[in-house]
């Protein structure tokens, strides 16, 4: 069955269309990739999915339950790290994430135990008692991820998991994702515009562009359809998307990424 479905999922501001009917299905387990450039629509679907943001038009379904109609259940099930900053730099990590456990009406014996857990999880247990503002970009990505995972989600949604972050601190972010999957077999739907962050961490990919799915596979799937021998996933990318490439990077979407790489970084 699958955990994630889309169907025909739409979202327009005025007369632009964001997210144009776009039919997705993840299975459980899975860790999945939009892949885009600026503007292509990836933040709208995740705040489509996530029911922060109503639909236009079209239905999605996550472990059975309705956007449209069940958005209760389905906030239960999912965890969401968000593009921008989501954590308060003037609490310790402890507190942020206590805070949170609340929110998920984690019974109140319990959010001391879990909170631990996810900070020894996310390996934060020896900042846990810093303030959020003397962190790394990578400490504080790790513990918003800790946050979203506390009330043990069946999804977890990543939005931009390593926007702003130096190498290393990437690469602790993607093994402790990686961890996450193996060890709690949370389905991740994730979105990126670096194409090694999504061969490295996903099972299957998809290419957005200006509001389209326009291919979808594994990514040795996707490498081998452009037929070019040797062929990246960059190159698969630039193959399905050249037309509207350019067209996405316009200011205002990159002026609001840089912004939030600096918040994040
Ligand atoms: N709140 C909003 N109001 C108007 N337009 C928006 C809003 N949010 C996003 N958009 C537009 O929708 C398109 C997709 O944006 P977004 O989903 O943020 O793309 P991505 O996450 O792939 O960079 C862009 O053209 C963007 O300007
Ligand atoms: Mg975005």
């Amino acid at each position: 069955m699958a955990i994630i479905e889309t169907k025909k999922l739409t979202r327009t501001f005025g007369s632009s269309i964001a997210v144009n009917a776009l039919d997705m299905s993840i299975e459980v387990g899975e860790a999945f990739a939009l892949l885009g450039p600026n503007g292509a629509g990836k933040t709208t679907a995740i705040k489509m999915l996530t029911t922060l943001l109503p639909v236009s038009s079209g239905e999605a379904f996550i472990c059975g339950f309705s956007i449209t109609t069940q958005p209760k259940n389905v906030r239960r099930v999912i965890g969401y790290v968000p593009q921008m900053l989501s954590v308060d730099g003037t609490l310790t990590g402890m507190e942020n994430l206590l805070l949170f456990a609340r929110l998920y009406d984690i019974p109140s014996k319990e959010c001391k135990p879990r909170v631990l857990d996810s900070l020894a999880f996310m390996g934060l247990s020896d900042a846990a008692k810093k303030p959020v503002r003397e962190y790394s970009g990578g400490m504080i990505r790790r513990l918003e991820i800790a946050q979203s995972m506390l009330h043990h989600p069946a999804v977890l949604f990543l939005d931009e998991p390593t926007v702003g972050l130096d190498p290393i601190a990437c690469k602790t972010v993607w093994d402790h994702i990686l961890q996450l999957k193996k060890e709690y077999h949370t389905t991740i739907l994730m979105t990126t515009h670096l194409m090694d962050e999504a061969d490295h961490l996903c099972n299957r990919v998809a290419f957005m562009s200006r509001g389209t799915l326009v291919a979808s596979g594994t990514p040795q799937e996707l490498k081998d359809s452009i037929q070019k021998p040797g062929s990246t996933l960059e190159d698969a990318f630039i193959h399905y998307t050249s037309e509207t490439l350019s067209e996405g990077n316009n200011f205002s979407a990159i002026s609001r990424e840089r912004k939030t790489a600096e918040r994040s970084g």
